[in-house]
């Protein structure tokens, strides 16, 4: 049956580098890898914390070369959703990890809008662009890198902060922040993933985002989940990169479920899904079977995924994904396989 429709709203581009394209840009663009083949590759993916996944991400996107490689990753990415029920993505993507080894902004930026401008007609899917700052390199950097998007701004919808988390708040990005929404750029950061509470609200005070990226932590903080419920601040949770960074030990010990039933308004998101296990509709698949989730409460969570997307430009096109969302008949049986289990 047709997978329930849904928004990805925390999703790295580059973090959907399956092995085989890997190794097959790597060919291409004569890149040595120091893994054998896709299968010694893949054993590597057993990490220990945000940086031992990290390492690995950076060191394997060094692929990504031209244009074109940005573009059939996009494309592959846009297939694989469009199968798990995806109608709408706000894909992240991290200019300086490329720009840091010569790769110029634009070849990045036009790859991807090259797939993203054939993704509706294509896959079925509206797109938006949100470049994140690393957040472990110097906030001049960033600088840098938002000087570097002015000629590409009429394909980038706002600015995100990723990579290594603890040691680097939110307030060190304060001014390009503030540059940024001047120059009409939507805002959201990773906040709560590894870092404390703390962060989330500095995100939300200093950065003035209007999302949380994870958020996961501020469940420590019952203030700040009372202040994230009253003023509908969405957090984009990713219950398979949690478990795999070990941010938490099973799926079963998820606070996601909690976190609905206390207000918070959350969504489900597959964050880097080549690494993390699945993509969207794996991760709603999984997060129904571990948290015993009723088909009303993945309703919700594909409700809200509509609900915190940047589609204010196009008050039509969320209303009527929502209605696609009320509509959905998840059959007589609650079974998983009626809830989410397509598989490109
Ligand atoms: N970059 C890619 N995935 C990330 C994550 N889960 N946290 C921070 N930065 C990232
Ligand atoms: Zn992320």
């Amino acid at each position: 049956m047709a997978p329930l429709p849904k928004a990805e709203l925390h999703l790295h581009i580059e973090g959907t580098l399956e092995p085989e394209l890997a190794f097959a840009l790597a060919a291409r663009n004569r890149v040595q890898l120091p893994w054998a083949d896709t299968e010694e590759l893949r054993k590597a993916y057993l990490f220990s914390d945000l940086q031992s996944f990290l390492d690995l991400y950076y060191g394997l996107m060094t692929v990504l070369r031209t244009a074109d490689d940005f573009a059939e990753l996009a494309d592959a990415y846009l297939a694989r959703a469009a199968a798990q029920g995806v109608r709408h993505a706000e894909i992240f993507f991290d200019p300086q990890a490329h720009t840091g080894r010569g790769i110029a902004f634009g070849t990045v930026v036009e790859g991807l809008a090259r797939a993203l401008d054939h993704s509706e007609e294509r896959h079925g899917i509206s797109t938006r662009l949100i470049m994140c700052f690393l957040r472990d390199l110097p906030a001049e950097s960033a600088r840098e890198t938002l000087e570097a998007a002015k000629p590409y701004l009429n394909r980038i919808t706002g600015v995100g902060l990723d990579s290594a988390e603890v040691g680097h708040p939110p307030s060190k990005f304060a001014e390009v922040y503030e540059a940024a929404a001047a120059l009409g750029l939507r805002k959201v950061a990773h906040a709560g993933e590894e870092g404390p509470p703390a962060y989330i609200r500095e995100a939300l005070d200093v950065l003035g985002v209007e999302r949380i990226d994870h958020g996961l932590r501020a469940v420590e903080d019952p203030e700040l989940v009372a202040r994230l419920v009253r003023d509908r601040v969405p957090l984009t949770l990713c219950p398979l990169s949690n478990v795999r960074l070990r941010a938490i030990d099973l799926l079963e010990d998820h606070p996601l479920r909690s976190m609905l039933e206390a207000g918070l308004l959350v969504t489900v998101n597959s964050d880097d899904p080549a690494y993390f296990g699945g993509y969207v509709g794996d991760t709603f698949h999984a997060v129904h079977e571990a948290l015993g989730l009723a088909p009303e409460q993945l309703r919700e969570l594909a409700r809200n995924s509509f609900l915190a997307s940047f589609l204010d430009d196009d008050e039509e096109r969320r209303a009527r994904y929502l209605a696609e969302v009320e509509a959905y008949d998840f059959g007589s049986s609650d079974s998983v396989d009626a809830v989410d289990s397509a598989r490109p």
